[in-house]
């Protein structure tokens, strides 16, 4: 008879038949970065995760560091917004100076800028407006372009629209290479959804659309066949990384994504699934350790690399 327990046995033989491992290395933490200083406050819909000032973001890099956290994703929180994200490239902007500082005292950190416009836009949309209120998709490929192009000359290790925009990927590898950045490599958000997993983000973010929803430029959640679609075309415009977002209710499509292609797979395990984990564990209605049944549910699928607010508690846990 088949005895599956054979191999159950003990926690040696587990260890030797264990399948997937997720390890620190896999790790990209989110770093919000405001303008001010000496602030360190925390997120009040993410428990456990704060604005930064400038100054401050020594403390939180040297935790990654010492924790052996490889890598992190910036997004800033700039003061002025307007109706061009202005801040987004600007050369002396909240991310482009962050960059410069970490760059400068924490050379081994992989620096990644998220490049969007939702937080430096006075409407919260993540790209430029028609009059009627709808994203002009190819007016914004120039500002998107602008802002890695701003990121690239502060330093950046990659970069990752996160806009949704057609064309994107191409836009700004086109830019980049014209200004001889040939090998910074682009992580795309290739099959983002018009989530609402995303609400304690754009709540810390300060990011939600002051009118409408991301349904015009973000995907549909019913939709698994398009999402390759959107993969494949953000690996012919030249995506180095490519990624699905949200992560858990998207597993299938994780799965699909790492069988179907070969180019390296991240899952973004978003704030809402975050907090909703968070929530539950520090109520005490489940063990702390389904932390890590979550985040090892992304490797099992496919995934390569994870961004993920778990990642300070996950390298706690494992160094321990
Ligand atoms: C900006 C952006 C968002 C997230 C990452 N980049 C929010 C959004 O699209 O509204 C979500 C991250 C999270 O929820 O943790 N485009
Ligand atoms: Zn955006």
């Amino acid at each position: 008879m088949y005895r599956g327990r054979r191999l159950r046995s003990s926690a040696t033989i587990r260890s030797m038949v264990r399948e997937t491992r997720v390890s620190v290395q896999d790790l990209i933490y989110p770093i919000f970065v405001v303008e001010g200083e000496n602030i360190k406050e925390e997120i009040s819909s993410m428990p456990e995760n704060y604005h930064y000032s400038l100054d401050r973001l020594p403390e939180v890099c040297q935790e990654m560091v010492d924790l052996g956290i490889p890598s992190i994703i910036l997004f800033g929180i700039p003061d002025h917004k307007d109706c061009h994200g202005s801040e987004a490239y600007n050369e002396n902007g909240i991310v482009q100076q962050a960059i410069r500082k970490i760059k400068k005292e924490f050379p081994e950190l992989y620096v990644i800028g998220d490049v969007c416009m939702c937080e430096y836009t006075d409407h919260g949309h993540c790209g430029i407006l028609e009059e009627d209120g709808t994203v002009n998709n190819d007016e914004t490929l120039k500002y998107l372009s602008k802002i890695a192009l701003s990121y690239a000359r502060a330093g950046v290790d990659m970069v990752a629209p996160s806009d949704m925009m057609d064309g994107h990927i191409e836009a700004i590898r086109n830019t980049l290479d014209e200004n001889g950045y040939t090998m910074l490599p682009i992580m795309g958000y290739s099959a983002k959804f018009a989530s609402n997993y995303y609400g304690p983000f754009r709540e810390a973010a300060h990011s939600a659309p002051s009118f409408g929803d991301r349904k015009s430029y973000q995907m549909d959640p019913a939709n698994g066949k398009e999402a390759m679609r959107e993969i494949e075309a953000d690996i012919q415009e030249g995506a180095d990384v490519i990624m699905v977002k949200p992560a858990l209710a998207y597993l299938d499509l994780v799965k699909e994504a790492s069988q179907k292609y070969s180019q390296s797979l991240c899952v973004y395990n978003v704030s809402g699934e975050y907090t909703m984990l968070y929530m539950a564990v520090k109520n005490g209605w489940m063990k702390e350790d389904v932390i890590e049944e979550t985040i090892l549910s992304l490797k099992r699928a496919g995934a390569d690399l994870i961004i993920t607010y778990f990642a300070p508690y996950l390298a706690r846990k494992w160094k321990s």
